[in-house]
């Protein structure tokens, strides 16, 4: 049983975009939830979540952030100001109030929290005269693209998103909000991401990524389920179960889930799990005791080090060789001709401690590359790469995962087809809220 905090949470109401907000208080609920898309346009596939952010001088304060579970912090297109003051800041600009270089979460973010990359050049002071002789310093902070791995310059905000509140099954018009510290950036450090997308949301276990910030809900867990089309929307929830996806609308999706431990790691805020082996038509590939797998939001295939790699393609190709094979299309290297026929290969298996396994099915292993070309999703990343395992985001397409941080542990659901229904498959319906 969850105990309902009584806790009044301050809730954003819009009226509408084009007019300012009213604060109202809305009655206790046990969740948020937000729309998930799937970008092509990019140099790689990748998801956003849509989150309101505060609507100073934007027409829609909506914005699309890209969902990294790595990130330690949260960064966007905005500009930050010292004075917040009526008409100071420029037409269809997020404006956001500035961190001090003398603040506590200045040095906090810089010596804890900050991207690790030895391309990030050391960061300084950076101060602006104001009117009346006032000195002021702003907080830069190295930020790290998560499409081209280049380190980029952003300033630290005092910031503000919120989500809409939801009860399990449905979706209310109220909105919850999140007040962290992130950073501002601007438009040109955007300009490798797909359309639309001006920002990164940070889901690591930082106390600067969003999780920690909706510190107010009953747990601190939260659940993504990437859907498989641009044309589709996928889900992401805050807060505890249950969850709910048509056409099934009686059946909790936590009834599909196993769960395994998330392992901690020094160097990174990030997730990881133990992967046993994998296991492909009974035979096993094993995986080297103390190697952590890392699951990322930003790799679109799973990458494995080149040892594991050659193993598992020497087994699949055993497998599968009944099928047509086709010429490699990069950076895949085993293919399949389906000019003829569609392709049913056999699961592939993570073992997981326990006695668990999550299971790619073909949707899970086989991309189509082109009307006539299928490959085996997965890509060698070379012989010293580190961790050895990264499961990628093809792998998680129409998969619910759950990461609890309050028991470290991350429920997955293996392929949700299977159960007839699909991450795209959320009722998204807003219905008025229980004031
Ligand atoms: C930035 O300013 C703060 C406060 O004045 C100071 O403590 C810190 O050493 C400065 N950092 C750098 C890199 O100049
Ligand atoms: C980006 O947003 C604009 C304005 O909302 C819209 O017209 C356009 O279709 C969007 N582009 C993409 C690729 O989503
Ligand atoms: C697939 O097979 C068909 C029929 O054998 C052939 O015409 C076609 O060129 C093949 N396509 C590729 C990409 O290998
Ligand atoms: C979290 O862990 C505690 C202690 O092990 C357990 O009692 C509780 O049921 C767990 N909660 C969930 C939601 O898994
Ligand atoms: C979606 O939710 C709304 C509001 O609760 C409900 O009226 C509608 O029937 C639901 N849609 C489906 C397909 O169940």
């Amino acid at each position: 049983m969850y105990l309902i905090p009584q806790l009044f949470i301050i809730v954003l109401a819009f009226i509408s975009f084009e007019h300012e907000a009213i604060i109202t208080y809305a009655q206790s609920y046990t969740s948020v939830v937000a729309p998930v898309h799937k970008h092509v346009d990019a140099a790689k596939p990748l998801y956003s979540v849509q989150i309101t952010t505060f609507p100073v001088n934007v027409q829609d304060p909506r914005e699309n952030f890209l969902i990294d579970i790595d990130a330690p912090l949260i960064w966007h297109e905005c500009i930050v100001q010292w004075n917040m003051h009526p008409g100071s800041c420029p037409s269809n600009t997020r404006c956001t109030s500035s961190v001090s270089c003398e603040e506590y979460e200045c040095t906090h973010v810089r010596t804890s929290y900050t991207y690790k990359n030895p391309s990030c050049p050391p960061e300084t002071n950076i101060s602006t005269t104001m009117p009346g002789n006032w000195i002021y310093c702003t907080c830069p902070v190295n930020v790290v693209n998560p499409v081209t791995g280049s380190c980029g310059q952003a300033f630290l905000n005092y910031d503000e998103f919120y989500l809409n509140t939801r009860d399990g099954r449905n979706v209310f018009t109220g909105l919850s909000g999140a007040f962290p510290n992130a950073a501002c950036a601007p438009s040109s450090s955007f300009a490798s991401f797909p359309a639309n997308v001006t920002g990164v949301m940070g889901f690591s276990s930082s106390s600067y990524a969003l999780p920690f910030n909706m510190y107010y809900l009953v747990r601190n867990t939260f659940a993504i389920c990437l859907p498989s089309k641009p044309s589709s929307t996928g889900v992401l929830f805050f807060g505890p179960g249950p969850y709910y996806l048509l056409p099934q609308s009686n059946v909790d999706v936590r009834s599909y889930l196993s769960y395994t431990p998330l392992l901690k790691h020094p160097d990174s805020f990030g997730y990881y799990i133990n992967v046993n082996s994998i296991v492909i038509k009974k035979r096993s590939i094993e995986i080297p005791t103390n190697t952590a797998t890392k699951l990322s939001t930003i790799d679109p295939y799973t990458t494995l080090r080149t040892d594991i790699y050659n193993r598992i393609i020497r087994r699949f190709s055993m497998v599968t060789k009944r099928l047509r094979p086709a010429k490699p299309v990069a950076p895949f290297n085993l293919c399949y001709n389906t000019s003829t026929t569609g392709l049913k290969v056999p699961d592939i298996d993570f073992s997981l401690p326990d006695g668990k396994k999550w299971t790619l099915s073909t949707t899970n292993s086989i991309k189509q590359v082109t009307s006539e070309v299928a490959c085996l999703a997965f890509v060698d990343g070379g012989a010293t790469i580190e961790p050895p395992i990264v499961i990628g985001t093809f792998q998680f397409e129409d998969n619910f995962l759950e990461f609890d941080l309050e028991n470290s542990t991350l429920g997955f659901s293996s392929s949700l087809l299977r159960k007839q229904t699909s991450c795209a498959n959320f009722n998204f319906t807003l219905i008025k809220s229980p004031l």
